[in-house]
């Protein structure tokens, strides 16, 4: 049996850009089998906090540990299924070359991939467009493309910087049952998102504001914690709460 552990961990990380400080005090665990969903403004450091996890940036200060692995660490990254915030496609190949190409280099095998590809397609309704090229996809076929490739290889962890852009309510509802049945099977996901539904959807919630994690827990914990209703409604007082402390600063 696979050994309940944290698959990510984030331990003090300080991040910037030069001198800039973007993310201060970060603390974050992930269990294997859990889903988070980082929410936060625009601007608010989380695409910063999934690169650093991603081992694309080097801690400030602080640490992440990935899958009991030190980050950056580039022999982690075949276990990692990655969706960047920005499509990163082969335009001149099509949906199934780019899913070929991106699965052979996750280290999918050509037999694996028969069957691994109808799937992760079929997860994002682009079994039909599989044969045109990706210049002749439009945005939201090419977001759902690019999680197709993120779930090619199967990994044990998931890592998806604002997946449910430019997809529809019935799609979405089909993408987190696959999420979902993911997580079951123990296998760990991060993801951002401004869609307070998503945030509902996942195990825990991390709110990034300004560069501080202003609140964490489960949806239940925190609407409990807040006395609200609903994840916006905690998201807006949290961020009234920062606001104050910081006056009083
Ligand atoms: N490569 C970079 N060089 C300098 N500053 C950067 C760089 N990337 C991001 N930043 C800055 O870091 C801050 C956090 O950006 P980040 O992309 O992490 O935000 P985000 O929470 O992902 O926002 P969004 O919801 O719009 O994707 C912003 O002020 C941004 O301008
Ligand atoms: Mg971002």
């Amino acid at each position: 049996m696979q050994q309940l552990t944290d698959t990510i961990q984030v331990h003090d990380l300080q991040q910037g850009y030069g001198k800039t400080i973007v993310l201060r005090d970060i603390n974050l665990t992930v269990a294997s089998g859990d889903i988070l969903a980082l929410i936060g403004p625009s601007g608010a450091g989380k695409t910063t906090l999934i690169s650093t996890i991603m081992g694309m940036l080097k801690p400030k200060a602080g640490s992440v540990t990935v899958l009991d692995t030190t980050m950056p660490n580039r022999q982690i990254l075949a276990k990692i299924g990655y969706m960047a915030q920005t499509d990163a496609l082969y335009d001149v190949l099509t949906g199934r070359e780019n899913l070929d190409f991106f699965g052979t280099m996750q280290g999918v095998t050509k037999a694996q991939m028969a069957e691994r590809i109808p799937h992760a397609a079929g997860v994002v309704n682009l079994d039909d467009d599989l044969n045109k090229y990706v210049k002749d996809f439009s945005g939201g076929m090419k977001r759902r493309l690019s999680l197709a490739i993120a779930l090619i290889s199967d990994p044990p962890l998931l890592i998806l910087d604002e997946p449910t852009v430019g997809i529809d309510p019935e799609l979405r509802q089909q993408i987190w049952q696959e999420l979902h049945k993911i997580a079951d099977e123990g296998k760990t996901i991060l993801l951002t998102t401004h869609v307070m539904e998503d945030a509902e959807e996942a195990d825990h919630v991390m709110m990034i504001r300004n560069g501080e994690a202003i609140a964490q827990g489960t949806p239940a914990e925190l609407t409990k914690q807040y006395q609200v209703a609903t994840i916006e409604e905690v998201f807006l007082q949290a961020g009234r709460d920062q606001d104050a402390h910081r006056r009083n600063d």
